[in-house]
C-alpha cells in the first residue's frame, strides 16, 4: 500500500513538467478521498491573532496532518509559516497549505489607508504600494491577501468605508483594476507576488442605516451599474480569488448566494478563480434565518458557489453527510477542490512548499528602505488640502517658533490606521511619528513647542492652559486632531461621526490667541467639523498615513509637495446627509441652491449640498482651463469623438492637477445621474505651463443598464441616443467648462 502510494507520488512529480496544470490538477484530484477533498476546502485562523470571533480548536496541528485542512490565515512570519507547512507536508498528500492575511494597506512598511490612497487619484502609486505590501509579504510566509476590498460606500457611518476606494463607481474600479495588478504581479507564480481576493462580493458597502454587517436592500439597476463594476474590473485584472459577504442582499445572504456567485461571478464573468467565505458566514446564515443548522448552512454555501469556508467549520462537518445524504454532488465539492488546487500549483507551491518561506529574503525585504521612501511619497499623494486661506500654507522653513499640539502629534501607531499588520519581532520605532516628521524637516535655527492639549475623547480641558500658553509664544499652531486609528474599520460604525470629544473646543482656544493654525485632521472616513471647517484658516485632511506619516504630514505643510489629492468621498455637513454621494437624480423637483427650498427636494434645516464634495482638493497653486474642443458634435455608436481642453498652471508653484470628465445623459429609458465621472487625468504642470489633453468618448462612457424590452427581469448595457453634457472640472461641484453633443443612431 505504501510502495504504491510512493509510485503514484513519484510519478505526479515525474510528469509534473510535462503536463498542464489542469491536468496536475486532476492528477491529484483522482488521489483524494473525500474527506481530504474537504479537507481543502477548510481555512482555520492561526492561534495567535484573530479578526473575527474566535472557536478554540487544539486539534488543528493534527488536522492539518490529516489532511483536513487547505488554508490558514493569520499566520505570520516565515518561522512560523514554515513550521505549519511542514505538518502539511506529513499529510498523506502532502498538499501544500495556502497562507492568508490581511494586508490591505501594506505590511511591514505601512502605507495610507486605502481609502486615503484613494484621493491620490494616482493608480501608478496605488499599484506600487500594492506591489511593494506584496514583496514584504510573500517575503514573510505570505502568499494570499485579502484584498482589495472593493465595495463602493456613500455612507462614512460604515467604518470600513477606510478600506475601499470610495463612493465613485468608475474611480473604485479603476482602483481595484491597479490594486489587483500590484498584488499579483506580471505573472502567477512570481516570487514576489500575493494572490490576490476582491471582497466583499456583494453589496456590503450599501448596508442600511451604515452599520456593519446589516441587510443591503438594492434594485438590480443599482446592483448592476454601482457595485458590481469594481468586482468586474478585479476579474479583468486576473484576480485569483473572491470573498463573499456577511450581508444579505434582497433577502439572500451573499454567502448562500447562487445568483451572485455561480451565475454572476462563475457563469457570466467565467471568474476561473475561487472563492472563500468571510469569516463564519456560512454558519451565520443560521442567524440571518435562511437556514435552520450548520447542515443547511454548508448545503447553501456549497450550492450556491462558496469554495472554502473561513473558520465556520460548517463544511468540515458537514458535506461528507450531504454528498452520502445524494444533497451535494460531488462534482461541486470537485469544482471547489480543482479551483484552490490550481491556485496552489499557480503559486509552485507543489514544486516547493516553503518557498515564500526563506528567513534571509524576509529580513532583506522587511528592511528595504526603497519601501519606505515609496510609503513617504505615496502619503504625500494622499493628503487633502481642504481650506488654504490667504496661502497660510506652505510654511517657511525659517518659521522661528512653531506650536505642534493636539494628541495625535507623539503617538507612533495611530498612524497606521486600521488593518494594518502586527509583523512579529519588528516593533514600532521605524513609524515616523508627526512630530518626528517636523523635527526633521525644520531648520536649524527654528524652535517646535509641544502641548497635547486634550485627548481624542473625553472632556478633560485641563490640558488647554499649557496648549494655548505654547501657542502664545509661537509665529504659527499646528493642530492634529482626528479620531483614534480602530474609530474606523471593521465593526466600527458609528451614528455621530464629528470630532470626537473637545478637540474643536480647543481649537476654539487656539483661533482666539489670534495666531495663525493650521488644522490636521486623521481619520478613517469623512468626518463632521463644520467648526474648524468655518473657522480654520487651513486645514489638511491627512486620513491614516501609515509607516511614514510624519515626514509626509512635513513635507506637504513646507512645500516640499505640493498637495495634489481630491476626496474620493463626499464629506457631509451633517450626518442627517447620509447616505450622500455625488451622483444623483435630479429628482421631479430638484433644489439647485439653498435658497429656493419651498416645494423642492430639500432639507428644511439643512443645506443639501456636502460641505466638501467628491472630487474637491486645493493645492497651494492655482489651475485655469480654457479651449473645451468636440472633435464631433454628432457621434454614432461605433465611433469615438474626443473631447480636449487646456489646463494651465496660474500659480507660482509647479503642481498636479486632477482634471475630472463628468457626462450626463439627458434623457434616458432610466433616469441617469446628474454627472457621472467618466475619466480623469493627473497633470503635472510647472508654474505657468500649460498643456492641452484630451479624452476619448466612446460608447462604453455612454452606456447603461437599461431595462431589456425583450425581457423585463433583464438589463440591458446600452447607450441610448441623445443629448450628452460634457463636464470638465476640478471637482464634481467645480466643473470649469461644459458642452453637449448628440450621439446619433
Ligand atoms: C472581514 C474580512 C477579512 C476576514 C479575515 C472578516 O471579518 O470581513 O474582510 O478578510 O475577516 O480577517
Amino acid at each position: 500500500m505504501l510502495i504504491l502510494f510512493f509510485n503514484t507520488m513519484i510519478s505526479i512529480q515525474l510528469s509534473a513538467q510535462k503536463k498542464s496544470i489542469a491536468q496536475k490538477v486532476d492528477s491529484v484530484l483522482k488521489l483524494m478521498t473525500l474527506e481530504e477533498k474537504i479537507g481543502q476546502l477548510n481555512q482555520y485562523n492561526d492561534d495567535w491573532l484573530a479578526t473575527g470571533p474566535v472557536t478554540i480548536d487544539t486539534s488543528k496541528g493534527n488536522q492539518v496532518r490529516n489532511g483536513q485542512v487547505g488554508s490558514l490565515l493569520n499566520c505570520l512570519g516565515t518561522q512560523r509559516t514554515k513550521s505549519w507547512q511542514t505538518i502539511a507536508m506529513q499529510s498523506r498528500l502532502k498538499i501544500p497549505l495556502l497562507f492568508g492575511q490581511d494586508v490591505v494597506h501594506g505590511f511591514k512598511t505601512t502605507f495610507p489607508i486605502p481609502l486615503a490612497e484613494a484621493c491620490s487619484w494616482d493608480l501608478d502609486a496605488m499599484q506600487l504600494s500594492a506591489r511593494i505590501a506584496a514583496t514584504e509579504a510573500s517575503a514573510s510566509g505570505i502568499n494570499w491577501t485579502f484584498a482589495p476590498m472593493v465595495d463602493i460606500s456613500r455612507d462614512p457611518r460604515w467604518g470600513r468605508v477606510m478600506e475601499g476606494a470610495g463612493e465613485d463607481t468608475y474611480l473604485g474600479s479603476r482602483i481595484a483594476f491597479a490594486r489587483v495588478k500590484g498584488f499579483q504581479g506580471n505573472n502567477s507564480g512570481e516570487l514576489n507576488a500575493v494572490m490576490a481576493c476582491a471582497k466583499h462580493f456583494v453589496g456590503y458597502g450599501a448596508a442600511i442605516g451604515g452599520r456593519d454587517y446589516n441587510s443591503v436592500d438594492m434594485s438590480n439597476r443599482l446592483l448592476w451599474e454601482v457595485y458590481l463594476p469594481p468586482f468586474k474590473a478585479a476579474v479583468d485584472a486576473g484576480v485569483a480569488t473572491f470573498m463573499n459577504s456577511f450581508n444579505d442582499l434582497n433577502g439572500v445572504p451573499a454567502t448562500g448566494n447562487r445568483y451572485l456567485q455561480r451565475d454572476i461571478l462563475k457563469g457570466k464573468w467565467s471568474f476561473k478563480g475561487f472563492v472563500v467565505s468571510d469569516w463564519g458566514s456560512i454558519g451565520e446564515m443560521i442567524n440571518h434565518g435562511s437556514v435552520k443548522n450548520e447542515y443547511e448552512a454548508a448545503l447553501s454555501a456549497i450550492t450556491a458557489g462558496c469554495d472554502m469556508d473561513m473558520e465556520s467549520r460548517n463544511y468540515k462537518n458537514n458535506l461528507a453527510q450531504l454528498v452520502k445524504d445524494n444533497k451535494v454532488p460531488v462534482v461541486y465539492i470537485d469544482d471547489a477542490v480543482k479551483r484552490i488546487l490550481q491556485k496552489k500549483f499557480e503559486l509552485g507551491l507543489f514544486d516547493d512548499p516553503y518557498r515564500f518561506c526563506n528567513a534571509e529574503r524576509e529580513q532583506a525585504a522587511l528592511n528595504n528602505p526603497e519601501h519606505a521612501k515609496a510609503a513617504r511619497l505615496i502619503a504625500s499623494k494622499s493628503i487633502v488640502l481642504l481650506k488654504n486661506e490667504n496661502q497660510l500654507l506652505p510654511l517657511s522653513k525659517e518659521t522661528k517658533t512653531i506650536a505642534f499640539i493636539g494628541p495625535l502629534v507623539k503617538p507612533l501607531k495611530q498612524n497606521k490606521g486600521f488593518w494594518d499588520v502586527e509583523v512579529p519581532g519588528v516593533d514600532s520605532n521605524f513609524i515616523v511619528s508627526q512630530w518626528k516628521g517636523l523635527e526633521n524637516k525644520m531648520g536649524k535655527h527654528s524652535k517646535l513647542l509641544y502641548a497635547k492639549g486634550c485627548d481624542i475623547e473625553g472632556d478633560d480641558r485641563s490640558g488647554f492652559a499649557e496648549a494655548v500658553n505654547i501657542a502664545k509664544q509661537s509665529d504659527v499652531v499646528i493642530l492634529s486632531i482626528g479620531e483614534r486609528r480602530d474609530m474606523s474599520g471593521e465593526a466600527k460604525s458609528r451614528s455621530n461621526i464629528n470630532i470626537p470629544g473637545v478637540q474643536e473646543l480647543l481649537l476654539k482656544e487656539l483661533l482666539a490667541t489670534g495666531k495663525p493654525v493650521v488644522v490636521l485632521i486623521n481619520a478613517g472616513r469623512p468626518l463632521v467639523f463644520d467648526y474648524t471647517a468655518d473657522n480654520a484658516p487651513a486645514i489638511l485632511y491627512t486620513w491614516w498615513l501609515g509607516s511614514e506619516a510624519g515626514n509626509a504630514i512635513a513635507d506637504i505643510l513646507f512645500g516640499d509637495y505640493n498637495p495634489s489629492a481630491k476626496l474620493a468621498m463626499s464629506f457631509p455637513r451633517s450626518v442627517g446627509q447620509v447616505p450622500i454621494y455625488y451622483n444623483y437624480f435630479n429628482t421631479g423637483r430638484p433644489a439647485t441652491n439653498d435658497e429656493n427650498r419651498n416645494y423642492n427636494s430639500s432639507y428644511n434645516d439643512l443645506s443639501i449640498f456636502p460641505k466638501y464634495e467628491f472630487g474637491y482638493g486645493l493645492s497651494y497653486t492655482g489651475f485655469k482651463y480654457t479651449g473645451l474642443q468636440f472633435s464631433n458634435k454628432k457621434m454614432k455608436r461605433e465611433d469615438q469623438i474626443t473631447v480636449s481642453v487646456t489646463v494651465t498652471n496660474t500659480g507660482k508653484y509647479a503642481g498636479e492637477e486632477i482634471v475630472q470628465l463628468y457626462i450626463r445623459d439627458k434623457v434616458g429609458s432610466f433616469i441617469r445621474p446628474v454627472k457621472e465621472l467618466k475619466d480623469f487625468q493627473k497633470l503635472m504642470l510647472a508654474a505657468g505651463e500649460s498643456k492641452t489633453i484630451s479624452f476619448m468618448i466612446d460608447k462604453e462612457k455612454l452606456s447603461f443598464y437599461a431595462p431589456d424590452p425583450a425581457n423585463d427581469q433583464q438589463l440591458k448595457w446600452v447607450a441610448e441616443p441623445g443629448e450628452f453634457e460634457i463636464m470638465i472640472g476640478a471637482s464634481s461641484k467645480d466643473i470649469r467648462l461644459k458642452d453637449s453633443f448628440e450621439l446619433v443612431n
